[in-house]
């Protein structure tokens, strides 16, 4: 099946692609960098031509510090143009990448932009999966890269249940090539603290940093303290465990 990853040479679209290519697909990724912009509508029509299913993983991170109203701008506009050109193109399914706790909490700037997102590709002519993901096991390391001050950054005491990222794209593969099913929730194995991810990828990649437990100065208010970003009870659960995750990436031998 010909399969057009919107964000494909992105942490999660790239193994994205790789996956897809593997199982005897035929994925394309869509990119800026590739010649297509989802703001400007640049490219998507050539693009997405001869596909059967688009799945779109572009956009800024979790951890985005633009404004909230900017990236509702971004995803309103991509998904928009995304949808148009998946109709004239005859796509018989669209799948989004959202974000597991938008509909509990005003949150960071990005939960604004994947509403945006989600309300605008229920509104298009061609049938959708929007899939809720937890963020990747990255997202410790991330976080104290975003903060920091020279020796020093503050990470947010958040209960997070993250995932990785090779799993959740193998979970986008299967959906992209099935058929629609509306709303998927996915998230980890596990319950884990933001704080002590963040402490434990960078004492593991051996980059000493001295890190506060805060709200102050991250992009999350203390609305996201408590569960609020944990799945519910009917999410798919994938394999991949934090501790094994960060043996497999950044422990030698
Ligand atoms: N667990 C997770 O990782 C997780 C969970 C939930 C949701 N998400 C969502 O998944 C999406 C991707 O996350 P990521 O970590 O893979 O981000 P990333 O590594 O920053 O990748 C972003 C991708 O989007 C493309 N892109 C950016 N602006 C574009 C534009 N105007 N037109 C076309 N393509 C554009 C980038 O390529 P160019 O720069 O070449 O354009 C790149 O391929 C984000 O929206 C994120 O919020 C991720």
């Amino acid at each position: 099946m010909r399969v057009a990853v919107v964000g494909g040479t992105g942490r999660v679209g790239r193994p994205l692609v790789e996956v897809l290519r593997r199982a005897g697909h035929d994925p394309v990724a869509v990119a800026r960098s590739t010649g297509a912009d989802v703001v400007t509508g640049r490219g998507l029509d050539g693009a997405l031509a001869g596909c059967a299913s688009v799945v779109d993983v572009s956009g800024p991170s979790w951890l985005s510090a633009r404004a909230p109203r900017d990236l509702e701008r971004f995803f309103a506009a991509g998904t928009d143009r995304v949808a148009a050109a998946a109709r004239r193109a005859g796509v018989e399914h669209h799948v989004v990448l959202s974000v597991v706790g938008l509909d509990r909490i005003a949150g960071p700037p990005l939960f604004a932009g994947k509403r945006a997102q989600e309300e605008r590709v229920r509104r298009g002519a061609v049938r959708t999966t929007v899939v809720r993901a937890t963020p990747a096991h990255e997202v410790g390391a991330d976080t104290a890269a975003l903060t920091r001050d020279g020796a020093s950054a503050r990470v947010p005491p958040l209960l997070l249940q993250p995932l990785a990222a090779a799993d959740l794209a193998a979970l986008l593969a299967r959906v992209a090539v099935g058929p629609p099913r509306g709303l998927v929730e996915v998230a980890g194995p596990r319950t884990e603290d933001l704080v002590d991810m963040a402490r434990r990828t960078l004492a593991a990649r051996r980059e000493p940093l001295d890190l506060h437990a805060s709200w102050r100065g991250t992009p999350f208010g203390a609305d996201a303290a408590g569960e609020v970003l944990l799945p519910g009870p009917r999410a798919q659960l994938l394999e991949t465990t934090f501790d094994s995750w960060l043996l497999d990436t950044w422990v030698p031998g």
